[in-house]
């Protein structure tokens, strides 16, 4: 991907206020299509507020939103619903959207392989481990996306060994079906593993504190974890994030 790639989302000098509270101050940033992009910053500075300004969920109170693309987006502890099995939990949105239940289920089939829940479309969430319901949520937001994924903290609830397995998992269906995705994360490692450029947020009223490109290994992102890009990006994530 290069910097000529169509943009599927931008944000001009985006402010935001909640009665007398500044959340966020001054966020500029652009989402190229094919791109993985991250944003990264401190607990409470309005990380999830950005979400739902692009969603449409929030308005902004000034500057520019642009989305050019369809829009899926996975929430922050987005829970499946434990009485629908797991094919009628990744088919709810396209139901709630008049799609019938049969035919829904016929698009979304294909994709159990890829999203590697084949053989659990009849389980409950009960049922199944911690990552395989993450990926269920996963795959339930890129079939109510048409091409731009918003993930608020995608692993956030799973322990490390199978957040590295996801991780994984993710670098590779992203390659397979040309995903283009805002993620959240709090994990510096997993923005510096999966991301092609990382905003650093600074605290409330946020700002961008630093654009990072991470441009090394771009096509062999699983080897990043063994490369020296990896810590010197880190580095300079560490020291933009206690800076004052
Ligand atoms: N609808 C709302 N009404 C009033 N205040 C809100 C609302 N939504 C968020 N806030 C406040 O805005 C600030 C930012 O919240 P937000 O959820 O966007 O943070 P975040 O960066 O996603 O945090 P975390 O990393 O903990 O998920 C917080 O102080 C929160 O209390
Ligand atoms: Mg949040």
């Amino acid at each position: 991907m290069t910097d000529t790639a169509k943009i599927k989302l931008e944000l001009k000098n985006v402010r935001k206020q909640f009665k007398d509270v500044r959340v966020l101050d001054d966020i500029s940033l652009t989402v190229r299509e094919g791109e993985h992009v991250t944003v990264l910053g401190p607990s409470g500075c309005g990380k999830s507020t950005l979400m739902n300004i692009l969603t449409g969920v929030l308005a902004a109170d000034g500057g520019e939103v642009q989305v050019n693309g369809k829009i899926g987006y996975m929430q922050q502890k987005d829970l499946l619903l434990p009485w629908k099995t797991c094919m009628d939990n990744v088919i709810l949105p396209a139901q709630i959207a008049g799609t019938k239940k049969e035919a829904a289920a016929e698009q979304a089939r294909p994709y159990f392989k890829i999203f590697r829940l084949e053989g659990y479309e009849d389980s409950y969430p009960k049922e199944m481990s911690g990552g395989m319901r993450q990926r269920a949520s996963l795959l339930r937001t890129f079939l109510s996306s048409g091409d731009i994924l918003l993930l608020d903290e995608p692993f956030g609830a799973v322990d490390s060994i199978t957040r590295g397995k996801l991780q994984q998992w993710l670098i590779d269906v992203s390659g397979t079906l040309g995903l283009t995705i805002l993620m959240i994360t709090h994990d510096i490692e997993e923005a510096v593993l999966l991301s092609d450029r990382i905003y650093v947020l600074s605290d409330k009223p946020a700002s961008v504190r630093d654009e990072i490109p991470a441009d090394f290994l771009r096509e062999d992102k699983k080897n990043r974890l063994f490369h020296t890009g990896f810590l010197e990006i880190k580095k300079r994530i560490l020291t933009d994030l206690a800076g004052e």
